[in-house]
């Protein structure tokens, strides 16, 4: 074989590894992998009870955007305050509050029955729902949804929850848009909800 021929094969090769790894940096760079992986791996068929003892599984999110957020009834202040930023949202969208499903699920099924969650719900816009369910109920709802829970024991005996604490939004389809941001005035996540709607 002549020089020149291996020498252009060479050529072609590093071309193509150049393509490649070109290609790679472009989807690395601008969240390509991301955006191509999230849709199917947030998400997934679940079972769960409402607190006002409804059943609501995947096929609840079809049809109506979804705001769903994961934390439990003990929680000091974080869970609480997405709540109450949850709520003012709904409040902002109005009518269109009752075209959005805004679900708060319970990653501590062992405390969060159904009647506490009703209790608790009641200080909230009365639009949200609160999700509970047997404890291998609500580990297939959270691993669907990549959510880290992990029960931390306190002093006094009893015990605490870290937890993801991301608010995710999800389309109409039930389809894992983003994560939403509620730390702005609820009037400008309640319009971004409605593109969704
Ligand atoms: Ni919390």
């Amino acid at each position: 074989m002549a020089a020149g021929s291996s020498r252009s094969i060479v050529i072609i090769a590093s071309f193509g590894i150049s393509l490649v790894v070109g290609l790679l940096l472009v989807l690395g760079l601008t969240g390509g992998f991301r955006s191509v992986t999230a849709p199917s791996a947030i998400g997934g068929p679940f079972q769960l009870t409402s607190h006002l003892g409804e059943t609501v599984t995947e096929k609840s999110l079809q049809g109506r955007p979804s705001v769903i957020f994961f934390g439990f009834t003990h929680c000091p202040d974080v869970c609480p305050t997405a709540l109450f930023e949850m709520s003012e949202v709904l409040r902002a969208l109005g009518p269109d509050a009752k075209r959005v499903n805004a679900y708060f699920v319970s990653v501590d099924p062992e405390r969060d029955t159904v009647a506490v969650m009703k209790d608790y719900l009641a200080s909230f816009d009365p639009n949200l729902r609160g999700l509970t369910g047997d404890p291998a109920a609500v580990t297939k709802m959270i691993s669907a949804y990549r959510v880290y829970a992990k029960k931390v024991p306190q002093d006094n005996g009893e015990y605490t929850m870290d937890h993801t604490a991301l608010v995710y939004l999800m389309d109409r389809a039930g389809r894992f848009v983003k994560p939403i941001d509620l730390k702005r005035k609820p009037e400008e996540v309640a319009a971004e909800l409605k593109n969704y709607l």
